[in-house]
């Protein structure tokens, strides 16, 4: 993984000011004409008027209600992702990102539509506070489940409880958390494929992801992945 680095902003100690950064870092990487993915939660909350100030003509998915109304009120170009098809950036936030890659997403209950717009851009740009990189990741990862037997499905999972309070999925499904270990991701994600009733799970694999922009006190830190072509 490639690794550079941006000139500091005076100061960014404050998790919401590096929520800002990243956001700002990942705007200034579009270009005129493109079809970009819009995440979802508040790193995006800080995307959404860096990328309405660069007054690029841009063509925007959104991966949740919230984000729609967002970036329709800031003037941006939202349409259906079946409209756009093929997309050219994604950019995202996450509540875990290890450095060979993988993420864990959903803490808005909005993966499902996220890993589906992840994966239909050439790039995918995770943008994030500097406490979101970590050393090794841990439950719970965010589920999306079927309401028909959803207690059966959590019962075959073992550890996985519904999300207490949680809002349901953009898509009307119910959120739960997966809270097995995570030593091995790649495991853990086949085996929350394989069950029926999860919709989708949170882990994001490293061939989903393309950059991974991280603010921390002393600026941006910007790295490059492998991100494996699929065949379109
Ligand atoms: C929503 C997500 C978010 O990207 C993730 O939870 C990070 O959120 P935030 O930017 O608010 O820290 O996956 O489903």
């Amino acid at each position: 993984m490639g690794v550079s680095g941006t000139p500091a902003p005076p100061s960014l100690s404050d998790r919401d000011d590096q929520k800002r950064a990243a956001a700002e870092a990942a705007a200034a990487l579009l270009e005129n004409g493109q079809r970009v993915g819009l995440g979802t939660g508040s790193t995006v909350a800080h995307l959404l008027p860096a990328l309405a100030a660069r007054g690029l003509r841009l063509r925007c998915v959104a991966t949740s209600p919230a984000t729609r109304v967002a970036a329709l009120e800031l003037g941006l170009d939202v349409r259906e992702l079946d409209e756009l098809g093929e997309l050219d950036v994604a950019i995202d936030g996450a509540d875990q990102i290890l450095a060979d890659g993988w993420l864990v997403k959903g803490g808005g209950g909005a993966h499902t539509r996220e890993k589906i717009v992840a994966a239909a851009a050439a790039r995918f740009v995770v943008i994030a506070s500097a406490e979101k990189a970590v050393a090794a990741l841990r439950p719970p990862v965010p589920l999306e489940i079927l309401r028909f037997g959803a207690q059966r499905t959590l019962v075959e999972l073992g550890e996985a409880r519904l999300r207490e309070g949680a809002a349901p999925s953009p898509d009307g499904n119910l959120i739960a958390d997966y809270l097995g270990p995570i030593e091995d991701p790649r495991r853990v994600a086949e085996r929350l494929c394989a069950q029926p009733g999860v919709v989708e799970h949170g882990l994001f694999a490293p061939e989903l992801v393309s950059d991974v922009l991280i603010a921390g006190p002393h600026g941006v830190q910007h790295r490059s992945l492998q991100r494996k072509e699929r065949a379109r």
